[in-house]
Order: C-alpha cells, then structure tokens, then sequence
C-alpha cells in the first residue's frame, strides 16, 4: 500500500463548503505507511470540527481494509495560521501538525446486534420534528403485520420513549448472564437514556460516555428474536450518530422532516452525513404534513405542502410517505398508549398513512414478502 494507492482510496473526499474534492484542492500534503500504520496529513483549513470528523470517519472507513482505525493516524495542519503570521511581519513558526489519533473514538470494529434481523436508524436535521412519535407508530404499525420490534432511545437531549411508551418509572434489571433485559411496553421491547437518569437532572453525560452506554444498549442488552431494531437517534450529526454508525452495523435510514424550509435543509444535512458515511437510506418521511380542521374538515398545509417529497426528489432518495397532523397522536403520546396500537383510531388518515409507510419499508427490507394485512384483529382477539 504505497501513498498513491491510498490517495487513490481517498478521491471521494470532498471539502463540504466547495465541493471541491482534496485531491483538486491538494489538501493530502503527506500520507505514508510504515509497517501496518497509516499516516495521513491534510490541510483542514476552513473546515468545520463538525466536517472533520465525518471527513475523518470516511478516511477510516475507506481504509478499513488495510489499516484497524488504530493504526491510522490523522493529523492536520492549517494554511491560515501562516498567513497570520506573515501579515503582521512576524516569523511563521513551523507548523506543528495537531496529533489526531481517531482509533480512539472508534476503538471496536462494526459489530452486529446479537439476535437482531435489521437494524434501522431514524433520524431528524431538528427536534421537535416528530422523530419518537414516528418512531414508536413505526414499531406498533409492524408489529402489527407480526413482526418483533424494539427501540433504543439514543437521544440524550429528549429521550421520550418511557413517557410515549408508559414507562418512565421502570427501572431495567439485568439477566443472570449479566445482560440488560429491556423494558415490554404494548408487546414492545425498549431502552432508553431516560430510564436510567432522572428527568429532572441536567444532562452531564458527554460524548465518549454516552457511546459507552449506547454501545451497552446495543450489545449488552438481550435482543434475542428481534426482528427490527430502531434506533431514535438524537436531532442532528453529532457524536452519537458517528459512533452509532462506526460501531455498529445499520441496516438502513429513515429520516423524518416537516415541510418547512428550515426543517428540510436541517435533515439534507443529516442525510448527507448518513451518506457519506456509507448508511443506506431507507427513505424520507413527512411529518406534520397537514391538518384537517374538525370544525370546518378543510386540509390546512401549515408548514408548506409537499416539501419533503420535492426534497427526496432533489436528493435522490425514496418518499416513503407523509403523515398529517392529528390531535389524538399527540394525546395518545401523553397517554402512554400508541396511536396505532389503539383499535378505535383504525381507519382515520394518520392510521392509515403509518400503515403504508410502515409497509414501505418492510418491502424495503423484505423485498417480495407479501404485506401482511387483517393481523391487526388477531392481535386485538388475544
Ligand atoms: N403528526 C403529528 N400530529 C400531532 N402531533 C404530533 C405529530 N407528530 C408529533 N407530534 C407531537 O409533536 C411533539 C414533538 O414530537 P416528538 O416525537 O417528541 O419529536 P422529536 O422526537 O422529533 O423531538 C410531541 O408533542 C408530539 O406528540
Ligand atoms: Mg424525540
């Protein structure tokens, strides 16, 4: 593996803000390989610490095949620092390249959930956008076709899956074998962030901590029989959506966006990062799509019509669906109870766009299986 080779490997790197790649912007400025170690240097000016890592988990990724994240190091210098000291006469010291070893924040190869069919991430650009809510009527609409399904709430900053599922005061126990034995809600399994803190205390977990128990969630947990496992990531691309992805082996990407603007060019991004680093998408999913006013049954579009279906469009993923605004999913998540788990909202239009969008993507993962319908009313006989 000599430094073209590798550069070779690199070309799909690309300077975000430009487009650019960092071939054309001769940003490699030194890669070698010294008995199994890889070194690379490149010129990070103008790059954001949030691109750099998504730019560093790429080079990893792009090398798993000749170099553990451990043995490639990453370091950086910057052009401007230079120019700086030139402008006001003084003398430039040498550039000290910052020693970044990325084999710590990745220190396990990808792994798979022991027990687990599919492992599927849903993400959002924002909060507040709809993600859990999404995420737990997503879980209830295929078990509801028969199928097992858990949850992992990973998001730190509003972990809601105890208070939609019912369980806020559940404290997990672990098996004999020392496994964390997830909490059964409505005939679903879950972990959360949220059971193991108090609601009341500020968040003082950080990053290379919460991996840690996200990846105890993940593989110390007992999942054994699961066919999917969706992970409510928290809004965004932060540390917890690398480490997700760098640590685990994801099966695919759902991200749930409202038609407003804002929302919309917050999920590009977290599409993109899912992108690059190598997550299949599932799809796109609107939510808040529209309201049906009971008192005067006209469709309002309050946050713009059609947006996420001409975004997926532009960005070349699949619509998966959109999911108007409904009263009664949100006091169904102040009760605890799912939406699609209760039998007298069948039939109404948030029922049955989950029911379709929920066969979506089952069809994604199971292409050809036949949608399973009428399980609903033996699920209701039991
Ligand atoms: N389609 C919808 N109709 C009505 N209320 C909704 C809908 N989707 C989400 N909500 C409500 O919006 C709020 C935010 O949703 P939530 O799922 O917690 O968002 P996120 O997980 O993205 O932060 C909650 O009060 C939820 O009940
Ligand atoms: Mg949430």
């Amino acid at each position: 593996m000599n430094a073209e080779n590798i550069k070779s490997r690199l070309s799909h790197i690309k300077n975000p803000v430009t487009q650019a790649s960092f071939h054309q912007e001769d940003r490699w400025k030194e890669i070698s390989e010294n008995s199994g170690k890889i070194t690379i240097t490149y010129d990070r000016e103008g790059i954001s610490p949030q691109d750099k890592r998504v730019i560093e988990a790429m080079v990893v990724e792009a090398l798993k095949e000749f170099a553990t994240p451990d043995n490639i190091v990453l370091k950086t210098v910057s052009n401007s620092s230079a120019d700086v000291f030139k402008a006001v006469g003084t003398q430039a010291p040498a550039a000290q390249p910052a020693q970044i070893k990325t084999g710590h924040a990745q220190p396990m190869a990808k792994k798979s959930v022991p027990g687990v069919g599919k492992v599927v991430c849903i993400g959002s650009g924002k909060g507040g956008v709809g993600k859990s809510t999404f995420t737990v009527n997503l879980a209830s609409s295929l078990l509801r076709m028969g199928k097992k399904v858990g949850i992992i709430d990973a998001d730190i900053y509003g972990p809601s899956i105890p208070m939609l599922l019912g369980k806020r005061e559940q404290k997990p126990v672990a098996s004999a074998d020392k496994k964390i034995i997830p909490v059964e809600s409505n005939g679903l399994k879950f972990l959360s962030f949220g059971l193991f803190i108090d609601e009341k205390d500020p968040v003082i977990w950080r990053g290379p901590m919460l991996g840690g128990v996200l990846n105890q969630f993940l593989f110390d947990a007992d999942w054994n029989g699961i066919d999917y496992l969706l992970i409510d990531l928290p809004p965004g691309t932060g540390d917890i959506q690398l480490s997700m992805v760098q640590n685990c082996h994801v099966d695919g990407a759902i991200i749930i966006s409202t038609p407003q603007d804002v929302a919309l060019l917050d999920a590009t991004k977290g599409l993109e990062m899912f992108r690059k680093l190598n997550l299949p998408i599932v799809g796109m999913v609107e939510n808040m799509s529209s309201f049906v006013c009971s008192n005067c049954q006209h469709e309002h579009h309050i946050f713009g019509d059609g947006g996420v279906e001409k975004a997926s469009k532009k960005l070349d993923v699949s619509f998966l669906g959109a999911i108007p605004l409904e009263l009664e999913l949100r006091t169904s998540a102040d009760e605890g109870m799912p939406y699609m788990l209760n039998p007298s909202y069948e039939g109404r239009s948030v029922n049955r766009a989950f029911t379709a969008v929920s066969q979506k993507i089952d069809q994604y993962f199971n292409p050809g299986s036949e949608p399973k319908s009428g399980f609903l009313s033996k699920l209701f006989q039991r």
